[in-house]
């Protein structure tokens, strides 16, 4: 059955670093309102923002407060209520992200819960008492350290994957999940259009809260090993999906990491949990397990068959939204190209692929312009708190300073957190104050004006791939076409066929620094599009110039 969001294009705003509209050195809501039209001529219908509730910012707005207010930092009520005005004005849809595994230590919920670790509130999270001198077991927090902090003049600890601030909530207590039920459907009737699930897989605890073997020499083990042993996270989701999302029909895309082998389906697959769930395949390549310091190079041929074997997987259950990037990860164009090749050729033949895949397309702010990551001279520079863990780490692990910071420049966070480059002025445009996080050095090279009017930028480019999804004649292909994967016995060549009935779109990608010849296997029938200005085809054979793609109609 097709759904309302099936051929929409999604943008994923960050709101502290989109705009700031009143100079205060942080992006906000009237700056947000002030460049839909940006948007809008950018093909855009669906915009996420990261949240804006009310937050210590100790994890940038992902420790929330009260889910009832927007932080003064970034605005007003009214000034929401004006986004989804504009919004609706323009067809557009706006997300609210749901941070609901957790939320900050300065809620009233969790502070009633200090106060009283035996009463009603406490039940709202996970508190237990110690073994002995130590916390009640072994396992290590998303950002370094036990998931366990004590509660102060008792041997009680409260449970926090993220960081200490970040209190999870206990999702075993119907009262609790009700709350949040009431919560999310207080925004909806606002008219927001859905929501981006934060850290979902997380709500289901192993509730024996036991140690598994330390994997570390800090003697804790990786998350991870909990949420393989705790099961039954799919009856949580379940409900939160008919007490909220389903009655408005609204559109949800979850982060989710770690789904269980064959449970595709149950997340979104007809009546899943959500409408869509990230594709996480290229921001995990080469990631390891230990830490930043040891993640490895992945090659072409590795991130070919990383798309390809989702999309397969994929293909007949659902929708994955798929990405290049976002703001927990560096940019994808520094993350997937080589530095001194990552030039607009080869960003645009990025965004060629990941628009052209099967799914819902989430283009992260400044991907359509070609935003790479930033130079950070020293960890002084540095926001994210961790980024400042794996720093650490790295240094704990015998890097050096510099060796350290490399690493830092090459995946933290923060790449993707710096001011949108708007213009060539002063701090990017960005803001007339001073921007909270510094601003990339290459906005003079690298800027939407100077992109806008440019029928050859990056921008222009992205504009052209949206236009062609949302084509009378090329939606149904490039929305419901299946996927098939072409050309692997070519190394460094991303190809694959779109195809619907009698329609058939081939997306040919020479992702490396030297020209190839191909044997086109299927007849040609027509070019779309092309980031070179011509395209060498003779009979069957094409002549890719470096880092070109074209997207071909074929019989
Ligand atoms: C998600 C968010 C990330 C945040 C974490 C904790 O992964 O995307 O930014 O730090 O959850 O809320």
């Amino acid at each position: 059955m097709k759904k309302w969001w099936h051929d929409k294009v999604a943008y994923q705003i960050y709101p502290k670093s989109f705009y700031d509209s009143n100079g205060d050195g942080i992006g906000d809501l009237r700056g947000i309102i002030s460049k839909l039209d940006y948007l809008k001529e950018l093909g855009i219908d669906i915009i996420w923002i990261s949240p804006v509730y009310c937050s210590p910012m100790v994890d940038q707005g992902y420790d929330i407060s009260d889910y009832y207010n927007i932080d003064p930092r970034f605005g007003t009520m009214d000034d929401m209520e004006e986004l989804l005005k504009e919004a609706k004005a323009r067809n557009m849809y706006i997300l609210m992200d749901l941070v609901i595994n957790h939320c900050s230590d300065q809620h009233e919920w969790f502070k009633k819960a200090l106060e009283d670790p035996e009463g009603e509130y406490a039940d709202y999270f996970y508190i237990r008492e110690g073994k002995g001198n130590k916390p009640p077991c072994n396992w290590r927090s998303y950002f370094g350290g036990s998931v366990w902090e004590k509660i102060p003049n008792t041997n009680k600890y409260y449970l926090h994957l993220f960081a200490k601030e970040q209190p999870d909530l206990n999702w075993e207590n119907p009262k609790l999940r009700h709350k949040l039920y009431e919560m999310i459907n207080w925004w909806l009737e606002k008219g927001l259009a859905g929501f981006r699930i934060d850290a979902i897989i997380n709500v289901k605890k192993d509730l024996r809260f036991e140690d598994f073997p330390a994997d570390m020499e800090d003697g804790l083990c990786s998350i991870d090993k909990m949420l393989e042993a705790a099961e039954g996270v799919g009856d949580m989701l379940y409900e939160l999906n008919e007490e909220t999302f389903k009655k408005y029909d609204a559109f949800t895309v979850g982060e989710v990491f770690n789904e269980k082998e064959g449970e595709l389906h149950k997340f979104i697959g007809k009546d899943g949990y959500f409408s869509s769930m990230f594709d996480f395949e290229i921001e995990t390549l080469g990631k390891s397990e230990k830490g930043w310091y040891d993640n490895k190079e992945f090659t072409t041929n590795e991130l070919r068959k990383a798309i390809f074997n989702s999309q397969l997987k994929t293909m007949d259950i659902g929708f994955k939204a798929n990405i290049i990037e976002n703001h927990d990860e560096p940019r994808g164009v520094s993350h997937c190209i080589k530095d001194e090749e990552c030039n607009d050729n080869a960003k645009k033949m990025l965004g060629a692929i990941s628009i052209m895949l099967r799914g819902i397309p989430f283009i992260y702010q400044g991907q359509e312009i070609g935003m790479t990551n930033n130079k950070f001279s020293s960890i002084e520079e540095i926001d994210d708190i961790s980024t400042i863990d794996q720093y650490k780490l790295a240094i704990k692990q015998g890097l050096s300073e510099k060796e350290a910071i490399k690493i830092v420049n090459k995946y933290s966070r923060d790449n993707a957190r710096t001011p949108f480059q708007w213009d060539n002025s002063d701090n990017a445009g960005f803001t007339t104050g001073r921007p909270w996080l510094v601003v990339n050095k290459n906005y003079e090279s690298i800027n939407a004006a100077s992109q806008i009017e440019d029928k050859d930028s990056v921008f222009s480019f992205y504009k052209e791939l949206i236009k062609l999804r949302k084509s009378e004649e090329f939606k149904e292909v490039i929305v419901y076409g299946k996927f098939r994967p072409m050309l692997e016995e070519y190394d460094n060549i991303v190809a694959f066929c779109r195809e619907l009935e009698d329609k058939k779109i081939m997306i040919i990608a020479n992702y490396q620094n030297e020209e190839q010849i191909i044997k086109l296997p299927e007849k040609f029938k027509g070019i779309l599009l092309n980031n070179y200005e011509s395209l060498e085809i003779e009979k069957d054979k094409v002549r890719l110039q470096e880092y070109e793609v074209v997207i071909l109609e074929i019989y």
